[in-house]
């Protein structure tokens, strides 16, 4: 059997930050997330997150996963400390326990599940993932014996000048036989240079403990403050756009392009400079995002083009065109074959197939039919100061250049709305509506003092 716990009670001071740091997202996911993904490949029995600072915020982030256990570390006293809420918890359980630190969001499931693979193998006490850091500084060292048998771990803060020379490091990730490790458990004392509780201190008290290399040392970056969160980023993308363009995704410039571990993208798609995909979008076959397109939560269709636009929480259909510079927001969901352009900004507005909004509009909580034609200035004007209203056109209607649906307004179909029309009372189908002001001419008139001239 296998339990995971994931540390994740400390405050993370140098983030300096009032957000716990395990809550910093990286690349569409926090830090505790990526790691909780991880862990998903060994299927855990039991899924344990120690919470401390900022504990609330921690489990109301995490509440969605329902098979995930809160075990409370009211003082942070370390991470031996934190290993030591699980006693309680864990009290049936026997089998091999992982723990992983809250802040390694890198580590890839394969390096975990073969972790796990060799501590069983070998019936280890414990086994820990190890690294060869160019720049270990910050990190505990790892020393072992000539069978990669470790002897001790000291902490970056507690080591001599010749210890720190050690490049091996402790990735912070580490399975253990629970009943070893909980016997033992109560026997850490805090004699070291932070006065806390080291889980790495358990190593002088278990037998065998076994140092496992990772082979890429980046899976392993800790993230401690906002340097190494960027630097993190960094990687993640890098991984990201690496295993889409190998999945048939062409980017231009991929340096100027930036994607969440959240998203999907189809085949042959193409993202040009400078776009940026976020959260749980998809974007389907044959699209072509970007330039300057920044997609947020929404679901795109096959062969969609999307230029200089921001789209988020919103769904287009296959074949549309947004932008440029069009803002769709707030459920909006355009069908299939539409074309939506230069300013034009849509708001909870459902669109049928081959609909046109081609310039300068806003549509508001409003459901169109198939093939309108939305003249360039229209606005559905949908508050009223205290509620918003819906407003409602039906298929093939055309509304003229510049005018105004005062919602709550039901327009059928095949209605035409002229030019400059103020529209406040609903329309049947197939009419003309001219809603505006007449056209006054005064012939032979000019300016006050300016008469003479027309002599
Ligand atoms: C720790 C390791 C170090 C290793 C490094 C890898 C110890 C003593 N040191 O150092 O050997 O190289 O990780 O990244 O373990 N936490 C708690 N409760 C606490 C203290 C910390 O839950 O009382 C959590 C933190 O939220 C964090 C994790 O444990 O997610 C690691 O704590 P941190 O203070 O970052 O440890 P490091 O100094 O980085
Ligand atoms: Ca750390």
């Amino acid at each position: 059997m296998v339990a995971v716990a994931i540390l994740a009670a400390g405050r993370g001071t140098r983030m300096k930050s009032r957000l716990p740091k395990v809550l910093h997202p990286l690349g569409g996911r926090s830090l505790v997330e990526h790691v909780l993904n991880c862990a998903a490949i060994v299927e855990p029995k039991r899924q344990l997150v120690i919470v401390g600072y900022g504990g609330e915020a921690v489990q109301q982030a995490l509440s969605h996963l329902s098979e995930v256990e809160f075990v409370e570390q009211v003082e942070q006293l370390g991470t031996g400390h934190a290993v030591q809420q699980l006693l309680p918890h864990l009290q049936d359980f026997s089998g091999s326990l992982l723990v992983l630190n809250g802040d390694v969001p890198l580590l890839r499931p394969q390096t975990l599940a073969a972790l796990l693979q060799t501590h069983q193998t070998h019936g280890n006490a414990a086994t820990i993932l190890t690294a060869q850091m160019p720049d270990p500084k910050g990190y505990g060292r790892v020393f072992c014996d000539g069978n990669n048998l470790v002897t001790q771990i000291v902490e970056d803060r507690d080591c001599t000048p010749a210890q720190r020379q050690n490049r091996r490091v402790n990735a912070g990730i580490y399975c253990f036989d629970w009943q070893q490790l909980a016997a033992i458990l109560p026997q850490l004392t805090n004699a070291n240079d932070q006065k806390e509780y080291y889980l790495t201190d358990t190593v002088n008290f278990l037998s065998p403990v076994m140092a496992v290399d990772i082979e890429d040392y980046q899976e392993m970056f800790g993230i401690n403050d906002r340097k190494q969160l960027a630097a993190a980023y960094d990687i993640l993308q890098t991984r990201i756009k690496e295993a889409w363009m190998m999945a048939g995704v062409t980017m231009v410039d991929p340096d100027s392009i930036t994607i969440d571990d959240t998203v999907q993208i189809g085949s042959d798609v193409v993202i040009e400079p400078q776009t940026h995909l976020r959260g749980h979008s998809v974007i389907g076959p044959g699209s072509v995002i970007g330039p300057g397109s920044l997609i947020e939560n929404s679901q795109i269709g096959e062969n969609v083009k999307a230029l200089y636009s921001v789209i988020s929480d919103s769904v287009v259909q296959a074949n549309s065109r947004i932008g440029p510079y069009a803002h769709l927001r707030g459920h909006a969901n355009v069908g299939q074959n539409c074309r939506i352009g230069n300013f034009v900004e849509l708001k909870q507005a459902q669109l049928g197939d081959r609909t046109n909004v081609a310039h300068l509009a806003y549509l508001g909580d409003a459901t169109l039919g198939q093939q309108v034609n939305v003249g360039a200035g229209t606005i559905t004007a949908n508050y009223d100061g205290f509620k918003k209203h819906h407003t409602t056109i039906g298929d093939r209607s055309k509304t003229g250049a510049n005018t105004v649906l005062v919602a709550p307004i039901q327009i059928g179909a095949d209605v035409t709305i002229a030019a400059g029309s103020t529209v406040t009372e609903d329309v049947a189908d197939d009419a003309l509506v001219v809603a505006r002001s007449r056209q006054v001419v005064k012939p032979g008139w000019r300016l006050p003092g300016h008469e003479k001239s027309l002599e």
